[in-house]
């Protein structure tokens, strides 16, 4: 081999390897909605289970926590939130499809079919906004008083419904559960 060809191949691989990089990269942003949608079997989901202690989570505050590699949102709603997320009528929403791992996937987007508890109070969602998979900011974020996701400019409610802007679909619901009164199971 001479001397020019090695130097060419080295570029070669160079080459190679940053655009496998780049497409790599791209691919995690805008996979991310459709994994949610596949179904893991049991035993999956068991491997991939975590628990969160929650009792020191005050109302009107809200964790992140990293699940399957994916921000987790655990919100404790406010009075305030819950009255605004209830009076949402379906027809004003752009999707609405509950998007909850927890109950049945026809379910309509209410607030109630949202949450965690009868109360309420625990809302547990994806931090990955649905257009192209950014964490969406929180806090009363955005014009509808819940999150708001900077990249493209999507507004989301107090229950994680999308309400204006560019992501397709609301924020999706986990798998998760109470296990006692302090404890959240997700997956
Ligand atoms: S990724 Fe959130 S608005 Fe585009």
């Amino acid at each position: 081999m001479s001397h020019t060809e090695d130097h060419e191949g080295t570029r070669r691989d160079f080459l190679y390897y940053a655009t496998a990089g780049a497409g790599a990269v791209a691919a995690g942003a805008v996979v991310w909605p459709l994994v949610n949608q596949m179904n893991p079997s049991a035993d999956v989901r068991a491997l991939s289970s975590i628990r969160v202690d929650v009792s020191g989570l005050e109302i009107g505050s809200q964790l992140t926590v990293k699940w399957l590699g994916k921000p987790v949102f655990i919100r404790r709603r406010t009075e305030t939130e819950i009255e605004e997320g209830r009076a949402v009528e379906m027809s004003q929403l752009v999707d609405p499809v509950a998007r909850n791992a927890n109950i049945d996937g026809g379910a309509d987007a209410s607030d109630a079919n949202r949450t965690l508890d009868e109360n309420g109070e625990w809302l547990v969602m994806m931090g990955v906004c649905t257009h192209l998979g950014c964490v969406p900011l929180g806090d009363g974020a955005g014009e509808y008083d819940g999150w708001f996701c900077p990249c493209h400019g999507s507004h989301y409610d107090t229950a994680g419904r999308i309400r204006k802007g560019p992501a397709p679909e609301n924020l999706p619901v986990p798998p998760a559960e109470f296990v006692d009164e302090t404890t959240i199971l997700l997956g």
